[in-house]
């Protein structure tokens, strides 16, 4: 090749990493969530690697694994949290590129990218490039690697907004959660109610867990919709929550507002799923389409909010309300949840409740 036509030829490519450089940026700019930033960052290298599989994965708070924040893949590996070890170990401990083998879940890429993500001369994550076939890759997907790990200044910056962004919403979310706190304080009788209810809640998610194929975040979901799901009674009248008996229409209106006022609570909320949002609106819906707030009926009713009504129920059976002073049995409060199956509950959830309970000896 002459002089002039490899002139020529690196003229191109350097227009081309350019043009890369202003996509990436482009596209990622202003983009203040992180868990969007992520995906778009994930989808645009895969895009352009034309890689079988792209995740960003950010270091814990306790630095002891990673988070799986963003993937591109044709089958996305059920996992949260991967360990630090083989090529991720190799690439924090000399940050820089690194080839080799990695596995995700149980997914394993025969030859994978890693490139880290530095703060302040500090690992906080990785991008892994992985194809499953052990090929290498070319002198082009290196330069649009070198490409991203020159940007990668710019997507430090933003993940750390979006980190102090994801900050100031697990502040909120904290607040939340003293705030449900301090109204199960205010109420006499459901002090403790939303940590019996996680109980019972988490023993059904994992009965139906055995019986049929159903992600493990359903039980970190259902414990936030239980800690959560009353939430909306903040801004419930005392006088109103805490009234022995007998709410009049209009106090009674007030109080079935409190799922939607929760759910509007909660909403901003990016991190925090929207099963478990749908959790927390649906918990007062009746099988029979008869419940608030929606009227939902069956299966239409989100499968959290289905779980909730029956673990909520039954712990509002076993303890003192002010609506009914006296409690029922264990036994008794299963019984009258049988009574009301496919009226206000799905008898598949009854069924499984019934069965965990057994199982863990709480009942005959
Ligand atoms: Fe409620
Ligand atoms: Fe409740």
């Amino acid at each position: 090749m002459d002089a002039k036509k490899s002139l020529s030829l690196e003229l191109r490519k350097a227009n081309a990493d350019l043009s890369l450089l202003y996509n990436i940026i482009e596209d990622i700019a202003g983009e203040i969530d992180l868990q969007r930033l992520s995906e778009k960052i994930a989808k645009e290298v895969k895009r352009r690697l034309n890689a079988e599989a792209v995740f960003l994965m950010l270091i814990d708070a306790e630095g002891l694994s990673l988070e799986l924040i963003a993937s591109e893949a044709i089958k996305i590996p059920k996992v949260t949290r991967i360990p630090i070890t083989g090529i991720i170990k190799e690439t924090f401990d000399s940050p820089s590129l690194h080839f080799g083998r990695l596995k995700i879940g149980s997914e394993v890429f025969a030859s994978s990218l890693c490139v880290p993500l530095i703060i302040q001369e500090k690992p906080i994550g990785m991008i892994a490039i992985c194809n499953k076939e052990a090929k290498g890759f070319t002198d082009g997907d290196k330069r649009v690697i070198q490409n991203i790990a020159l940007v990668g200044s710019i997507i430090r910056h933003a993940v750390e907004n979006a980190k102090l962004y994801k900050n100031l919403q697990t502040t909120y979310f904290q607040t939340l959660q003293v705030i449900g706190k301090t109204l199960e304080s205010k109420s006499r009788y459901t002090q403790q109610h939303s940590e019996h209810v996680a109980e019972y809640a988490v023993l059904i998610v994992k009965k139906i867990k055995e019986k049929k194929e159903l992600e493990e975040s359903m039980i970190d979901k259902i414990r936030v919709v239980a800690q959560l799901h009353d939430i909306g009674k903040i801004g419930v009248n005392d006088f109103i929550v805490n009234k022995p008996c007998c709410l009049c229409e209009e106090e009674w209106k007030v109080m079935k507002e409190h799922p939607v006022k929760g759910y509007e609570n909660i909403k901003p909320l990016d991190f925090i799923d929207e099963d478990v949002k749908l959790g927390i609106r649906h918990h007062h819906e009746n099988f029979n389409g008869k419940g608030y707030p929606d009227g939902l009926i069956g299966e239409k009713i989100p499968l959290l909010a289905r779980i909730m009504r029956v673990a909520d129920s039954f712990d509002a059976m076993i303890f003192p309300r002010p609506y009914h002073p006296k409690t029922q049995t264990k036994e008794e409060a299963i019984e009258e949840l049988k009574q009301h199956i496919n009226e206000w509950y799905d008898p598949q959830i009854v069924e499984a409740f019934v069965e965990g309970l057994k199982e863990e000896g709480v009942i005959q």
